[in-house]
């Protein structure tokens, strides 16, 4: 080969003439033309790029067969893709569902059944925010495939209360201010019940003093609580009610609440002439 020709492949390659339909596609989606190709390609070997190019469209297409919800102005969903049809109990009730079988079990709740309390945050395995128990045992629901939950029992939150009488977990909660935003908050309640479940059957955990002990029952320290909490993230930083919340429901012990609201005669007294409202430390108006 000679020296001309040499360069000629060379340049070929920098400016991407050698890339395929979908990764050509892509760079221009991502708009990177002229001198910015060149220099991201100049970055990334063709196979990366190819891969990427393969999972985001892969993903891309994934999204884009979400049924829409009913009523919905959207573009018509196109036919799904790579079907599986699963039979699954959730929170209970049997479900029949044709699946894209890329679909990870959090958008089938969300997208598809319509139980929109497991939220979802990273999307990635991170935060916990999207836990669900699937069998008793908690799992992340945005890295479980729903078609793998073919003959399972999932709980979401939707499915602790029973009628109007929340569970102990979710009273518990609210009793020690474990959340403010609430956005974490259906994942750390599903987190702590799973939780409880694995104290019960002595499954030990990275703190655990002696882990070839088989103790039924484990008794939750502060320490194991957080440990086996460490999954589930609180931007909001609510970590103290929700310890203190999951220590009461173990223990069984019930202990005092530290705050109460403030009744209307408080509220009314509380009043100045400003307008403005004096409020007790523990009070919550
Ligand atoms: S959304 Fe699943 S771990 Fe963050
Ligand atoms: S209550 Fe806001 S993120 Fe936890």
């Amino acid at each position: 080969m000679d020296d001309n020709q040499e360069q000629q492949d060379f340049d070929s390659a920098e400016d991407g003439s050698q890339l395929s339909a979908d990764e050509e596609r892509l760079l221009d989606e991502l708009g990177l033309f002229g001198v910015t190709r060149r220099e991201f390609l100049g970055q990334s070997t063709a196979a990366v790029l190819g891969t990427f190019a393969f999972q985001l469209l892969a993903r891309e297409e994934a999204l884009a067969a979400l049924p829409t919800a009913p009523g919905a102005a959207m573009a018509p969903t196109p036919r799904l893709e790579n079907a599986v049809r699963v039979l699954l109990k959730i929170n209970g009730a049997p479900q029949r569902l044709e699946v894209d079988s890329r679909m990870a079990l959090l958008d089938l709740l969300r997208e598809r059944v319509g139980l929109t309390g497991t939220k979802k945050g990273c999307d990635q395995g991170q935060c916990g925010a999207c836990t669900v128990m699937v069998d008793g045992r908690r799992v992340l629901s945005c890295l479980t495939l729903a078609a793998s939950c073919e003959g399972k029992d999932v709980t979401t939150i939707e499915g602790l209360a029973k009628g109007d009488q929340l569970h102990p977990m979710q009273a518990a909660f609210i009793k020690h201010d474990g959340f403010q935003c609430g956005y974490c908050t259906p994942g750390q309640i599903c987190s702590a019940v799973a939780l409880l479940q694995e104290a019960r059957n002595g499954e030990a955990s990275h703190v655990t003093a002696d882990v070839r002990a088989r103790n039924r029952n484990i008794n939750l320290t502060e320490e194991e609580i957080k440990e086996r909490m460490s999954g589930n993230i609180c931007r909001c930083g609510a970590y103290p009610g929700i310890v203190a919340a999951i220590k009461e429901v173990q223990s069984g012990t019930r202990t005092a609440q530290t705050w109460e609201f403030a009744s209307d005669e408080r509220i009314a007294l509380a009043m100045n002439p400003d307008g403005k409202v004096e409020v007790r430390a523990n009070e919550i108006v």
